[in-house]
């Protein structure tokens, strides 16, 4: 049986929009929580500086699409400053590659998500691809850093990154709906 999948409804890429906002934004209050905890020294310290400003950018960029196209924003946004601040702050305090190894499986998820909303996408939506397809290539290059720096060395690694990539799964269901 073949299916015909009819290109994404606007409601679907009103979601779209939702939930990467609702995840730069979460990115961004990881790195605010690491920094909080490792201020400017330690061995990560300039690699976290550099993605926390790109993820900067990406939430600027998702802001501005909400707003160009009317898109409610998440109503967890709250919730996702401070459990992204926290998840920041906590994978810091148990040391850099615990704060690498964070990142390494957001990205993992994040990469994921966008790979499927390019997928789904097609070529309904260029301008939204193109910006997709710009970020997801950081997320790819923030996650090789991550794993270069020693995220799988971390302790307690296959639990620790298991358990964040849940959290992401989590995280991006509910923003898409609320
Ligand atoms: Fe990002
Ligand atoms: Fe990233």
């Amino acid at each position: 049986m073949t299916e015909t999948l009819l290109p994404p409804t606007d409601e679907e890429r009103a979601a779209m929009v939702r939930v990467d906002q609702a995840g730069e934004f979460g990115a961004t209050r990881i790195y605010a929580g690491q920094r909080a905890v490792m201020g400017d020294r330690g061995p990560v310290a300039s690699a976290i500086a550099h993605m926390a400003e790109q993820e900067e950018r990406h939430r600027l960029k998702f802001d501005a699409i909400i707003a160009e196209r009317g898109v409610r924003p998440t109503a967890l946004a709250p919730l996702w400053s401070a459990a992204g601040f926290a998840l920041g702050a906590a994978t810091a305090l148990m040391g850099p590659r615990a704060a690498m190894a964070c990142t390494a499986a957001v990205e993992t998820e994040i990469d994921l998500h966008y790979g499927q909303q390019l997928d789904r996408l097609g070529g309904s939506d260029p301008a939204l691809s193109a910006t997709i397809a710009e970020f997801q290539a950081e997320e790819v290059e923030h996650k090789a850093e991550a794993i270069a720096r020693g995220a799988e060395e971390a302790l307690g690694y296959p639990l620790l990154s298991a358990a964040i990539r849940l959290g992401c799964r989590v995280a991006i269901r509910l923003s898409e709906r609320i």
